[in-house]
């Protein structure tokens, strides 16, 4: 007897793995930093566990809501999305519209679902948010990756983009600001993805921005639509409360797009999860979502001064090679290519392998440092550093990383 080849092809998540690990050297009286949480160690805002708790006495918060969401609710993000990205969606050819999930990830999921037939390929750029790839592949699509490092601020070439669209491109993903960089494409790349996408009308746009109000450094993340409205009518733009509103378990995620496109995701939906959960849903009916701009405030210093540390001390290590200014989402990629550590592995001078994980094992077990390899991410020879540590572990936790990469 054997399971499918489809789930056959998915790799298991190393966030997951390495969480195990390190849990495991917990377990065994260690003293472990853990630098690879994708949430905050934190409570949602008491306004909204106010809301959530406001609803528990109502039969409709334990019952199916519509496929799509709860109307009034779907109408009240579509506002939110409008506002916070500045954004004229009355003369479109079509209206907007959105659709309510269980996470940024479900839309996602529901996306590919809708768009992919087997062979359709997909554009990433890597380094990318390690489910796409695993997504795309359960779906049948193919991944075309275009890679950036952090010579280029890791921003994707736009003429690399334009020689890998063919035929086969179904879509390309945007992932802004981006897991697991930390960097917000700039507004040049940006308008300059939108010149180019001009050319191309019969892809499909795939805009992850998941962590768009995590920025903490100006200026606020700007979109390839803000400067050609018309690409709106052929792009999916995801977003949820998981990250914004520290709420990653409640599974919570929304999708905006074109009415006929959102027709197409209500249809995959129906059929997998049906809705969300109504209970979250209706908590969210009156939950001021300016509040967030206060709530983030704190969260935004904490992340500046995690980033801050990261690159003051690689730059007094003389580690300037893996040095970068961050700005958004909570991570930041450690370049290993360069350091001593990676000669420790090396099987000859121009060894081009990919070391990742053999180096983020190492790290954890000599010096209690856990890190995501960037393996799974596309970015071979890296790590990613999550900064939602608090600031004096955290700077503890950098100062033995760096004292492991320039062991040799
Ligand atoms: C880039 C990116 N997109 C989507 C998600 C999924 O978020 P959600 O919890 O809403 O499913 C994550 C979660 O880590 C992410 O990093």
């Amino acid at each position: 007897m054997e399971f499918s080849s489809r789930i056959q092809k998915i790799t298991e998540s190393a966030t997951f793995k390495l969480n195990a690990k390190a849990s495991e050297l917990v377990d065994g009286g260690e003293k472990i930093y853990n630098l690879t949480a994708g949430q905050f160690p934190f409570k949602p805002m008491p306004e909204f566990v106010d809301q959530i708790r406001g609803e528990l006495n109502f039969l409709k918060s334990y019952q199916y809501s519509p496929v799509l969401g709860i109307p009034e609710l779907r109408k009240k993000l579509l506002s939110y999305f409008r506002e916070s990205r500045n954004l004229d969606l009355s003369n479109l050819s079509e209206p907007y519209d959105c659709i309510v999930s269980n996470g940024g990830k479900h839309s996602l999921y529901n996306i590919f679902g809708a768009l992919l037939d087997p062979g359709d390929e997909v554009i990433l750029f890597a380094p990318y948010w390690l489910s796409y790839p695993e997504i795309i592949k359960l779906h049948g699509g193919k991944v075309v990756l275009v890679r950036s490092n952090i010579y280029d601020h890791f921003e994707p070439s736009l003429d690399d983009i334009a020689g890998l669209i063919n035929e086969n491109t179904k879509a390309i993903v945007i992932n802004s600001p981006n897991n697991p960089t930390g960097i917000s494409y700039s507004d040049e790349w940006m308008k300059g993805f939108a010149e180019l996408m001009a050319n191309y009308k019969d892809v499909f746009l795939i805009s992850d921005e998941i962590y768009f109000s995590l920025y903490y450094y100006d200026p606020k993340p700007s979109y390839f639509y803000q400067y050609d409205s018309e690409l709106l009518e052929r792009t999916f733009i995801v977003d949820g409360i998981s990250k914004a509103l520290a709420c990653t378990g409640l599974r919570l995620g929304y999708c905006f797009g074109p009415k006929p496109y959102i027709e197409v995701l209500s249809k995959f939906q129906g059929q997998t999860t049906s809705c969300a959960s109504s209970l979250i849903q209706r908590s969210l009916l009156d939950f001021d979502f300016s509040l967030l701009e206060t709530y983030l405030k704190p969260i935004k210093s904490h992340l500046r001064t995690n980033a801050e540390i990261v690159r003051y001390s690689f730059r007094e290590a003389n580690l300037s090679h893996a040095w970068y200014q961050s700005t958004s989402a909570f991570y930041y990629l450690i370049d290993f290519s360069q350091m001593p550590i990676i000669n420790v592995f090396k099987q000859e001078k121009d060894d081009q392998s990919d070391y990742a994980e053999k180096i983020c094992d190492l790290i954890l077990e000599k010096f209690g440092v856990a890190l995501v390899p960037g393996t799974d991410f596309g970015a071979p020879n890296t790590g990613r550093v999550s900064l939602v540590a608090e600031k004096d572990p955290f700077e503890e936790a950098i100062l033995k990383l760096i004292q492991f990469l320039i062991s040799d």
